[in-house]
């Protein structure tokens, strides 16, 4: 009583009193109970982004927020009508996973008009002003991880990405895939992947035989396993058939790796590793995937930690919720074609067979269960 009374007799804004407001409530801003924040995911085809949808959802709730959480069937349309319907619901705040990082133009500048702040959530969103912040992890790094690893599968890496001196000397033959054209992760990628790669073909330790090495030609819409893997079948049929043998594939996310592992293995490589399997990379650490790899099929794929990513993405909408800037880490890479946008960007790792365990399951992003069975 006396306290209220006190906080009262304080009088009006600016008089001083700002110490009675409850910790984290900053000014004249709603508490986090009154407040709601779309969250827009791409596809639950691919089980990564279920992760991470449960992730911000659960995160942000435990903050105190509501949520409102669509996925889109990585159907454009649908994405767009769902965040119009968010803006229309008067969200405070927008987290978005886009599945064409150009296709929002009208979505965001409604937002910036509304004074909704919009998170970029692990994609880049292209051509507005009103990208207030993305979290991501170091793309470029990601690329540069993936063809690490297919180095060391081949031998011509040691497993920690050092030279090896006693490397065979090759040829050996890669076949190259990246991600989708319309996202705009893929290029960073998968150049990250060929200024790796480029000095082993430079010398002529790698050869790409069917002569498909630039983006456009080896990109892989909505990163579709099944476009994957038909893609592999004709370069299989186009080039390998008069007894040359493939040693290595470069792919960018583990759907697209099962694809053309189920295309390899129809042409009778493998069916693993040890039986002549080409070395094939991967990304995202798909349950799936990181079976096939306990099982010596795939050769390794890249950990993204979704519950890292999401613990970003809530700390960044809380900073905006109340008041203030999130924390950047970096301010020059993320240009969309319009600013730079200020990210926060994580550390990836890459798995192999030996460290699943270490990297996956000691750290609870999966059981020992899990990677027995592949689900
Ligand atoms: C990218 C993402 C990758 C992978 C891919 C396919 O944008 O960075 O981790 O998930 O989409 O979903």
């Amino acid at each position: 009583m006396t306290f209220a009374l006190a906080a009262c007799g304080g009088g009006g804004a600016g008089s001083g009193d700002e110490t009675t407001e409850p910790a984290g409530n900053g000014g004249d801003t709603a508490a986090a109970g009154d407040q709601t924040i779309g969250v827009a995911m791409p596809t639950q085809t691919s089980e990564r982004w279920i992760a991470d949808g449960d992730a911000v959802k659960s995160q942000l709730e435990e903050a105190g927020y509501t949520v409102d959480l669509q996925f889109a069937n990585d159907d454009i349309p649908t994405q767009t009508q769902q965040i119009d319907q968010m803006i229309l619901q008067e969200v405070d705040l927008l987290i978005i996973a886009s599945i064409d990082g150009t296709a929002l133009t009208s979505q965001l500048d409604a937002a910036g008009a509304a004074g909704i702040p919009v998170i970029a959530y692990d994609r880049l969103i292209n051509g507005s002003e009103n990208v207030d912040f993305y979290v991501t992890f170091d793309n470029y790094n990601v690329g540069v991880q993936q063809a690490t690893s297919l180095l060391v599968g081949l031998g011509l890496l040691n497993a920690d990405g050092s030279e090896n001196p006693d490397a065979p000397e090759g040829p050996f033959n890669i076949e190259l895939f990246a991600g989708s054209p319309d996202d705009n992760n893929a290029g960073f990628f998968f150049n990250g992947a060929m200024d790796t790669l480029k000095p082993f073909i430079d010398a002529g330790t790698l050869v790409v035989p069917s002569g498909q090495t630039d983006f456009d030609t080896v990109a892989t819409l909505r990163w579709s396993q099944e476009a994957a893997q038909r893609r592999m079948e004709d370069l299989l049929t186009s080039t390998y058939t008069g007894g040359e043998e493939l040693h290595g594939v470069l792919s960018p996310f583990d759907g697209i790796s099962r694809g053309i592992i189920t295309a390899l293995q129809g042409a009778g490589y493998g069916p693993t590793l040890e039986e002549g399997l080409p070395v094939v990379s991967g990304q995202d650490a798909e349950i799936a995937s990181v079976t096939l790899i306990d099982q010596g099929v795939q050769f390794a794929t890249i950990f993204k930690d979704t519950r890292k990513l999401a613990t970003e993405s809530v700390r960044a909408a809380q900073a905006f919720l109340e008041g203030n800037e999130p924390e950047a880490n970096d301010t020059d890479t993320y240009d969309n074609g319009v600013k730079v946008v200020p990210s926060y960007l994580l550390e990836s790792d890459i798995v192999y067979a030996d460290n699943i365990t270490e990297l996956l399951v000691d750290t609870g992003y999966y059981t020992a269960e899990q990677v027995e069975q592949g689900s």
